[in-house]
C-alpha cells in the first residue's frame, strides 16, 4: 500500500501495512532478498506479529491490533563501521522527541535501545545492519512500542506499560507511527548531515539514570554505581569506586 500522507522526505512513504506477519524485521529481510530493488525509507508494518523477535534472541510479545510493530528500511553507507552506535542513538533519540511531545516529562532511553517511561519499558528497537566490505550496506530498523495495550501479564512483562496507560487515553496508531517515522528521519538527516556531536550529546541527556547512583550486577556481583557515557561503539561507562569501568551489551544487569 503507498501512503504519502507521511511528513517525511521519504522514510514511510513506501508503507506496507500486513495484517498479520511473524517478524516485520524478516519480513524485510526476505523483500531484500529479491532482485527488486527497494526503496530507501520502506516501513513495513503489522497489526499481529506472531512472531516478533527483541534483542538477544528474545522473543517480542505484542497484542494484536494495539501496539505498533514495524520496520524500516535505511541505508547509512556514510556511518563508519566502528561508529554503528550512531544510528541506534538517531533512531532512540528520534522516537524520544516524538514522545516528550506527548507528555513532557518521564521518557528516556534505557542503554542500549530500550524505550522507557519512568522505570517502565515502552518499546524497544532491533536494529540488523548488512555489512559489505566494512560498509554498513543496509539497516533494517526495527521498532515496537506499546501503545493501547492495557494489559501485559506474560512472563518477563512485569516492567511494560503503554503510551495508552501513561496518557490515560486511546493513541491513534497511524498517527504516530508517522510522527515516529518523521522523528527518526529529522535525526537520521542530521546523521548524514556530520552532526553526530549533537546527536551523541542529545542521546546523552535522555539516557536513563545516567548521572544517578543505582545498583547494577556484573560478573563480579551486584555494586552501586553512576552511568556517565556511552560512546559511540555503544559502550557504557560506569563510575564505581571513583573509577570507570566499561561495558558491552550482555555484561551488566540493571537492578531495580
Ligand atoms: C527489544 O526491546 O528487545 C527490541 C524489540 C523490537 C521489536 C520490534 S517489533 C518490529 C520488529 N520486528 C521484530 O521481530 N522485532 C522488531
Amino acid at each position: 500500500m503507498q501512503n504519502n500522507t507521511f511528513p517525511t522526505l521519504f522514510v514511510g512513504h513506501n508503507l506496507i501495512r500486513l495484517s498479520s506477519v511473524g517478524s516485520t524485521n524478516d519480513f524485510l529481510k526476505m523483500m531484500l532478498s529479491n532482485s527488486e530493488p527497494l526503496l530507501e525509507g520502506t516501513v513495513i508494518m503489522a497489526d499481529n506479529q506472531f512472531a516478533g523477535r527483541g534483542q538477544y534472541s528474545s522473543s517480542w510479545q505484542s497484542e494484536p491490533g494495539s501496539n505498533l510493530t514495524f520496520s524500516i528500511f535505511l541505508k547509512p553507507g556514510f556511518v563508519p563501521l566502528e561508529k554503528q552506535f550512531l544510528l541506534n542513538m538517531a533512531v532512540c533519540v528520534g522516537i524520544n522527541e516524538v514522545l516528550c511531545k506527548l507528555t513532557p516529562s518521564g521518557f528516556s532511553v534505557k542503554w542500549p535501545n530500550d524505550v522507557y517511561y519512568q522505570d517502565r519499558k515502552v518499546g524497544g528497537v532491533l536494529i540488523e545492519n548488512g555489512v559489505s566490505e566494512r560498509i554498513i550496506s543496509y539497516s533494517i530498523v526495527g521498532i515496537g512500542i506499546n501503545v493501547n495495550q492495557q494489559n501485559f501479564d506474560g512472563p518477563g512483562l512485569a516492567k511494560a506499560v503503554s503510551i495508552g496507560k501513561i496518557l490515560q487515553q486511546h493513541v491513534d496508531l497511524q498517527d504516530l507511527l508517522r510522527q515516529i517515522c518523521g522523528g527518526i528521519e529529522a535525526e537520521y538527516l542530521k546523521l548524514k548531515a556530520g552532526r553526530q556531536q549533537d546527536l551523541h550529546e542529545r542521546y546523552l541527556s535522555i539516557l536513563y539514570r545516567r548521572g544517578i547512583t543505582a545498583q547494577y550486577e556484573d560478573k563480579t556481583g551486584a555494586f552501586d554505581g553512576e552511568i556517565t557515557r556511552v560512546d559511540e561503539r555503544g559502550v557504557m561507562f560506569v563510575k564505581r569506586e571513583g573509577k570507570d569501568y566499561e561495558y558491552r551489551v550482555k555484561e551488566i544487569e540493571f537492578l531495580p
